[in-house]
């Protein structure tokens, strides 16, 4: 069932963007964790909309209500439901689309498989709203892989072709403490300046995120099936408008020779085995190998955009145009980056709390 994920975290997500409400129930996590809901708020808040000129005019406070699996302060380690409700919807901005399907959404597929008995109103269940529960599920797995020293972060990698640097120079402000979650404030200007340079031609542009998961132990995963890329990829394409996923230098692996793309592995302090380089991202055989776990995610352009595109009328059965009214981010990257962070937190930690090899 394509709303459900996990062997060991189990996630439901449901909703539609313009129904009562949309959430999530995670099963599985450990009972009697502390969870600092100041923290999982401050994450999620990073999910909403932006107060860019370009972002979108949506405002949503996006507060989960927990509705069970949480008593005084702790998980119960039973199902934890929780619910947001939509208060700021505005259909009437999506009257058209029943007759004329957005180039690029899920108009048309979603209407033939759901054989027109779904709510399409701001996309329904494909709206990019359904990853605000998806946040926060993830926003608790990050605090229980915190307690075993599990950092995961991210940032945006590349926007409309201009990239972020690697690294963040030492003492730097961390990306997700920023409201534009660059290592290279300078680079997040140009960005910055090329939404809004498409916002204003009533375009949109795309761009990739990179996350990383520092401290996650060597030896979990499974080879084939269940290996970590199998997982993270599974999960990560199911954030939408997610086009592609890599691992480590990813594509650029296959131009190199194999003697410039091992990661010889090297003694550490502590007797450890580790890598002189890595390329893998942290990844061998589709276990953990100890190294930082790298995955970069690319975002397409938003497809809703105020430009006039080609389309079809479904109720004359002809072609037609389409200008896409609405409120919509010129570019879900930036918005898409505590997403991502917490896609990865579900997936390692449904991998931890699996069976370890070796
Ligand atoms: C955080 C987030 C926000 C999004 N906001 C929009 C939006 O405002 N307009 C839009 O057309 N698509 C938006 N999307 C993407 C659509 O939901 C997605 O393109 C659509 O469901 C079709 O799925 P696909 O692109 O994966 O094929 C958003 C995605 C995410 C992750």
């Amino acid at each position: 069932m394509s709303s459900m994920w996990g062997d060991n975290i189990k996630i439901s997500l449901f909703g539609e963007s313009h129904g009562q409400g949309i959430g999530v129930v995670v099963d599985g996590l450990p009972p009697g964790f502390e969870l600092d809901m100041k923290k999982i708020a401050a994450h999620t808040k990073r999910r909403a909309p932006g107060d860019f000129a370009w972002s979108t005019r949506r405002k949503e406070a996006d507060e989960p209500e927990i509705l069970s699996g949480f008593f005084n302060g702790k998980t119960c380690g039973t199902p934890l439901a929780a619910v947001i409700r939509n208060t700021d919807t505005r259909s009437i901005d999506y009257a058209d689309l029943t007759a004329k399907p957005r180039p690029g959404h899920a108009d048309i597929t979603g209407r033939i498989r759901y054989k027109g008995a779904n709510d399409p109103r701001g996309g329904g269940h494909f709206s990019g709203r359904i990853t605000a529960p998806l946040t926060f599920a993830g926003a608790i797995c990050m605090q229980i892989l915190e307690s075993s020293g599990i950092e995961i972060s991210a940032h945006i990698c590349e926007i409309a072709g201009i990239t972020d640097s690697g690294a963040p120079t030492p003492g730097a402000t961390p990306p997700s403490k920023k409201t534009f979650p660059v290592y290279d404030d300078e680079r997040g200007v140009l960005m910055q300046k090329a939404i809004e340079e498409a916002f204003f031609k009533t375009d949109s542009v795309g761009g990739v995120v990179e996350a990383f998961a520092h401290g996650f132990p060597a030896g979990y995963g499974d080879p084939f099936f269940g290996s970590i890329e199998s997982r993270v990829a599974s999960m990560f394409f199911s954030i939408p408008a997610v086009k592609g996923v890599e691992f480590g230098i990813g594509f650029e692996a296959s131009r190199h020779r194999g003697s410039e793309n091992n990661d010889s592995p090297v003694m550490a302090e502590g007797n450890v085995v580790s890598r002189k380089t890595n390329n893998a991202g942290g990844i061998e055989g589709g276990i953990s190998n100890g190294m930082p776990i790298v995955v970069r995610c690319a975002f397409k352009p938003t497809s809703s955009i105020a430009a006039e595109q080609d389309t079809v009328n479904l109720n004359t059965m002809t072609n037609d145009k389409l200008s896409v009214r609405g409120r919509h981010d010129p570019c879900i990257v930036p918005r898409a980056v505590p997403v991502v962070e917490s896609a990865l937190a579900i997936v390692l930690l449904d991998v931890l709390m699996g069976p370890r090899l070796g």
